[in-house]
């Protein structure tokens, strides 16, 4: 045996990489590189939570609901608390909004040049079974001048102004995959070190698949459309797939091929998925990777925001799936 084959390399750490692509990046001044530091320096404390949540007494109920009237889990609150936590202290950004507040946060950080929209914890109705829960994230620089306080006009730009987006998957691994806008890049955890490792080189979507995910139960509700859609997916006997978190399904069904969809339903004649915290930042990362996300009529990076707290319907994955289902 060779020696060096004693003495394997681990391989890139996040820090490095983010700091090697800091130059080819057009604001490169390095206060993106230390908000998306920031960013993983949260996502390995919830992943300590999430991983011991059972034995520190933050499963179940918090007992309020959030802006959405969504029953908050304790383990929403913890997250939410940590990522803004370390968000405020890095410096970075001005204003973060995040999915489990009414409020924008004005972080104090008047001269940090970027707001950061957050989902902490996606996928809440699985927490307390021990399946795949995310964070997702995105990143957009504000509008108002540097050295003021964040207003509402920083946080309500449409999906194409993102300068990053990402999530952290707390999954069999814990992942972290992140774009600035030239590729995707996917980071696996290595709780013994302590360190996020580059594994998922350019991430691309297989142009097709055969995985549909979507709620059933739902189905009755779906447009008409829609329904015919997914009936062609049957008749191919393509495998259907839904954990019942975002973050989750979209990752199997990117490394896979496949398609997500979330139609307007009887109770969310909207959609339900979120667009600030949700839909944008898995839209820019889809299309970065090759694929497509629209909400059925317009891609879903074009659509105005009016509001933080925003819904759409979502339909993304593979871009012939989704081309398919939109030629219907
Ligand atoms: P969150 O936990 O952040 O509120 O998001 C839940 C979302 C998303 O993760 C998931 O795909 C979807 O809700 C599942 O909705 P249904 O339970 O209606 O299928
Ligand atoms: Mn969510
Ligand atoms: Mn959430």
């Amino acid at each position: 045996m060779q020696p060096e084959n004693l003495a394997l390399p681990v391989g890139i750490t996040l820090d490095r990489f983010i700091l090697r692509n800091q130059e080819a990046f057009r604001y490169a001044t390095g206060e993106l590189s230390q908000l998306l530091r920031d960013i993983a320096l949260a996502a390995k404390i919830v992943n300590r939570e999430v991983n011991k949540a059972g034995l520190l007494n933050i499963t179940g109920a918090y007992g309020h609901q959030n802006v959405q009237g969504e029953d908050q889990q304790k383990l929403d609150v913890v997250a939410d608390i940590r990522f803004i936590r370390a968000l405020t202290n890095g410096g970075e950004a001005c204003a973060v909004v995040s999915e489990e507040r009414h409020e924008m946060v004005d972080t104090g950080n008047h001269k940090g040049k970027y707001v950061v929209a957050i989902d902490p914890l996606d996928g809440s109705s699985n927490i307390d079974v021990n399946v795949s829960i995310g964070t997702i994230f995105s990143i957009y620089r504000r509008l108002s001048p540097v050295g003021t306080p964040a207003v509402m006009e920083d946080v309500i730009q449409p999906g194409n102004r993102q300068v990053a987006a990402g999530y952290i998957l707390y999954g069999s691994s814990t992942m972290l995959v992140y774009t600035t806008g030239r590729g995707v890049n996917g980071f696996t955890y290595d709780h013994s070190l302590g360190e996020f490792f580059l594994s998922h080189t350019q991430i691309q979507v297989p142009k097709t698949g055969k995985i549909f995910s979507y709620n059933e139960g739902n189905l009755d509700d779906f447009p008409k459309l829609v329904q015919e859609y997914i009936a062609s997916c049957r008749a191919q006997r393509f495998s259907s797939r839904y954990i019942g978190s975002l973050v989750a399904d979209f990752h199997r069904n990117m490394l896979k091929g496949g398609v997500y969809l979330y139609p307007p339903t009887r109770k969310d004649p909207n959609g339900k998925l979120r667009l600030l915290y949700e839909c944008f930042p898995l839209a820019f990362l889809v299309e970065q990777a090759g694929g497509m996300a629209t909400d059925g009529r317009q891609r879903i990076l074009d659509i105005a925001l009016h509001d933080w707290h925003q819904r759409s319907p979502l339909y993304i994955g593979s871009e012939a799936m989704v081309q398919e289902l939109i030629s219907l």
